[in-house]
């Protein structure tokens, strides 16, 4: 059992939670990700680790709340545990010194940016990143962003905080702009967003890195769920990825295979939900 040390709603629906997990805190690498499964026989969730104090400290977790599974997670306070925290899995973000770079974050998917602008930081690069969301309340780690980055710009779709639109919109302006083109982009978020983005980059010939969340159930390239085409080549996202050049990746087909799930997603709701439900999920 992985004791949860706390649990905080950072975001509506998006709790933080910091696991006590010392083995996978000094093993990871920025990129890298753990598969959790909170009580026998629960599905098995990918998350992103956002951060891990030191080597030996505990880990943090960001968690939207969309399936039960997710659900039941969070609903888990301070004190309580998680049974399983398999990882780190996932290959390591390749780390280099650019100068210049952009790191991109749509809604919860900053939270995966997040120790990926930290390394880039790290390592010397000039970050300038662009978050966006709904609306203010949905713009995460702003304030720990903020605090390597040379600039974060955010975006909201209702004009509550930063400039209104998407985060696309900010994008645009930079790789317009000779003077703050940077020698690479790093983008997460949800698929549009990535393919957006991705499609824009392409125009300017900037280097362009997404990190994919496909559906994932084993972690370890054998049961085919989290299948992407990247360059016309079939890879298995928990093993060969995360991350991937986005001008590669075949968009369109990634949000055909999550539309799939999905369906069967709120069907599986919608029983657990109905009336004659027996109650299991
Ligand atoms: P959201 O749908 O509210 O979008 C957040 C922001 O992303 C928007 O405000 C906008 O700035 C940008 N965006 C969205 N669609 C865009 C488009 N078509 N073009 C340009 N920009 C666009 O996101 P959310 O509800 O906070 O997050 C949930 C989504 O994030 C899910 O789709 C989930 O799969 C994805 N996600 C991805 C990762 C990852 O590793 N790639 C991790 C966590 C969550
Ligand atoms: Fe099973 Fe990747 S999660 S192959």
């Amino acid at each position: 059992m992985f004791e949860i040390l706390s649990n905080d709603e950072i975001a509506p629906l998006v709790h933080r939670m910091v696991v006590r997990a010392p083995r996978i805190a000094a093993a990871r690498k920025p990129g890298q990700f753990v598969i959790v499964r909170h009580e026998e026989g629960d599905e098995r969730i990918p998350l992103t680790i956002a951060d891990a104090a030191d080597q030996a400290g505990p880990l943090t977790l960001i968690i939207q709340a969309v399936g039960q599974g997710t659900k039941d997670i969070v609903a888990t306070e301070g004190g309580g545990g998680i049974l399983d925290v398999a990882g780190p899995l996932g290959m390591p973000t390749e780390i280099e010194k650019l100068g210049r770079v952009v790191c991109v974050g749509g809604g919860v998917g900053t939270a995966v940016l997040y120790p990926l602008a930290k390394a880039l930081a790290g390592a010397g690069n000039e970050v300038v990143t662009i978050i966006g969301g709904r609306s203010a309340p949905h713009v995460i780690l702003r304030d720990e962003l903020a605090a390597f980055c040379k600039q974060v710009l955010c975006t909201t779709e209702d004009g509550s905080l930063g400039v209104k639109g998407f985060v696309t919109a900010v994008l645009k302006e930079i790789l317009e702009d000779d003077a703050r083109r940077p020698a690479a982009v790093y983008a997460v978020g949800p698929v549009p967003m990535m393919a957006a983005v991705s499609d824009m980059t392409r125009e300017y010939a900037v280097r362009t890195i997404v990190s994919l969340n496909p559906i994932m159930v084993d972690g370890t390239g054998m049961c085919g769920g989290c299948r992407v085409t990247v360059g016309g080549e079939i890879k298995f996202a928990c093993v060969d990825g995360p991350e991937f050049d986005g001008h590669a990746v075949d968009f369109r087909e990634l949000a055909s295979r999550q539309n799939m799930y999905k369906e069967h997603q709120c069907r599986l709701d919608d029983q657990a939900n109905s009336p004659t439900a027996g109650g299991d999920k």
